[in-house]
């Protein structure tokens, strides 16, 4: 007789629950996996045989037969080595497999009989639950992403014989966690960057309203240490953004067995070297990238020059939709990418161009074919500009004292209060965002701040994108102020960021 067990894989970021069926008949001794397996559930086979020897049991002679269904979907990752090792287990008698249904079981084994973490497990617990079935034999370095879906019973083993023998006792109570997730703190500070107060202000404003932005300005004055302050000041997760976040880290194996829920936003700043498969994901295996890894959070591109061309064109996608849809001969998924994107630039090769405190060597011809890397359409998605200057003496040993980190995030959290009551009833996270719909409905501007946007738009020649971007932007500014119009006075702040290279507005 056959025997059936529960088990799961993934498909993108989604659980997908499958039948692990074993059946061994007489014949000439083999071992074959089938339905639809990839090369990690394929080589599960000598795992399993190791496994179930070296933890006292008898590997059967007959001819095993390992179905896994629905045969249509595909099966990946080492996940599956447990549950076939319990199903020949069962199919020969040597433990109980009485309400074995009951369970799904996931875990890799080592040759030695241990089980080892996996990928995945919290996408798989999620869809348990949503298929009725609530208890999960796991890993224990994997019990406590598991433990964070409030109906499932997780009972985690380290060995295949701890779980053999509580199948024969039934002697178990669930895991419960007593881990509260919180906050790590930063040993970075606003208030340790002296001056760039117009940046500061234009990065509050993009983390209030989730609006990319473009950070450009000479050589050493602070432009890197301002982006990776950006984490300091960022409002909280909410709990479902915890959980989209935990899940994509899970399915990535870069989830701490510590960690939990994460509780901050990400912040990922890949190397200006990373390729378009690293940046935006895919691979024989369909992995996240940093765009996916950046959902939520931010996707900080130092020295975004110096990335290849193609590789920031490839962004441009994912920058309007918020996702990226990622197909090979192999399949397809679609992973969420709703980041922030910070970036920050020299002005020109020499990097003092628009510097006060040194001559620019460069013609305007080297400052076109510097800037020509950013395409009109990658510009076009960016929210905001941000020029960051170059101090002189005095301002460098000043000793006024600066804002502090919390002050700060204190406004922005304030502002991504009265966005979240806005926003309830839309399927929306932050004023950046809307869709014209949304701009329509909620970026109504003055009289005065209209016949501004009527004169600016009048004069350049814009897109659509960015008169909307404007408003959005608009939009923040007012929400940082607690306003509920938009007035003049934020309507000209806003069109400043639009200032790229000085006399270049874009
Ligand atoms: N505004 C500032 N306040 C305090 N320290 C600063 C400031 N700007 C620069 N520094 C000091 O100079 C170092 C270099 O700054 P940073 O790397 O942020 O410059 P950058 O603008 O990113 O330069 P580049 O264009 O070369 O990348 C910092 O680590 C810090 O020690
Ligand atoms: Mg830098």
């Amino acid at each position: 007789m056959a025997i059936s067990i529960y088990s799961s894989t993934y498909n993108g970021l989604q659980g997908v629950i499958i039948n692990v069926e074993v059946e061994i008949s007489r014949g000439l001794p083999a071992f074959n996996i089938v339905g639809l397996a990839d090369t990690a559930v394929r080589e599960s086979k000598e795992r399993v045989r190791s496994a179930i020897i070296n933890s006292g049991y008898d590997f059967p002679l007959g001819k095993i037969t390992v179905n896994l269904a629905p045969a249509d979907i595909k099966k990946v990752g080492s996940l599956l080595d447990l549950p076939i090792a319990i199903g020949i287990l069962a199919a020969t008698d040597q433990i109980n497999s009485e309400g074995i249904n009951n369970f799904i079981i996931v875990g890799e084994l080592s040759l030695n009989g241990d089980i080892t973490s996996i990928r995945g497990a919290l996408p798989i617990v999620i869809e348990g639950i949503r298929n009725n079935l609530v208890k999960f034999i796991v890993p224990t370095v994997n019990a406590l992403e598991c433990s964070l879906i409030e109906k499932a019973e997780i009972y985690p083993f380290d060995t295949l014989n701890q779980v053999t023998t509580y199948l024969k006792h039934r002697d178990m109570l669930p895991y419960k966690n007593n881990c509260v997730n919180r906050k790590k703190d930063s040993n970075m500070d606003f208030s340790e960057v002296v001056g760039q107060n117009a940046t500061k202000r234009a990065l509050e404003i993009a983390c209030a309203g989730g609006h990319n932005i473009i950070m450009f300005g000479p050589p050493g004055c602070g432009k890197s240490m301002l982006a990776s302050r950006i984490p300091t000041i960022l409002p909280s997760l909410t709990y479902e953004e915890s959980l989209d976040v935990t899940k994509i880290y899970s399915i990535t194996g870069k989830l701490h067995p510590n960690e939990g829920l994460i509780v901050n936003r990400p912040y990922r700043a890949p190397h200006h070297t990373a390729t378009k498969t690293a940046l935006i994901g895919g691979g024989s295996q369909l992995v996240p990238g940093e765009i996916t890894l950046s959902h939520h959070g931010i996707l900080f591109l130092d020295e975004l020059l110096e990335f290849n061309k193609t590789v920031l064109e490839v962004l441009r996608e994912p920058l309007e939709s918020k996702q990226i849809t990622i197909s090979r001969c192999t399949g397809s998924v679609v992973y969420p990418a709703d980041f922030m994107l910070v970036a920050s630039l020299n002005p020109c090769p020499c990097g003092y161009y628009l510097s006060k405190v040194r001559e620019c060597t460069c013609s305007d011809h080297d400052r076109i074919k510097y800037l020509s890397k950013l395409s009109g359409p990658f510009l076009d998605r960016i929210d905001m500009f941000s020029f960051a200057y170059a101090h002189n003496f005095n301002e460098m040993t000043s000793t006024t004292k600066e804002e502090s980190s919390e002050s700060i995030r204190k406004r922005v959290e304030a502002a991504r209060q009265i966005q979240r009551k806005r926003f309830a009833l839309e399927k929306l996270n932050c004023n950046g965002d809307m869709s014209g719909r949304h701009i329509r409905k909620y970026c109504t501007v003055d009289s005065a701040a209209e016949d501004i946007l009527n004169r600016y738009f009048n004069k350049f020649p814009f897109s659509m994108r960015i008169y909307n971007k404007v408003l959005k932007i608009s939009r923040t500014i007012a929400d940082l102020e607690n306003s509920k119009d938009i007035t003049s006075s934020h309507v000209v702040e806003a069109i400043s960021y639009r200032q790229f290279i000085k006399g270049d507005v874009i």
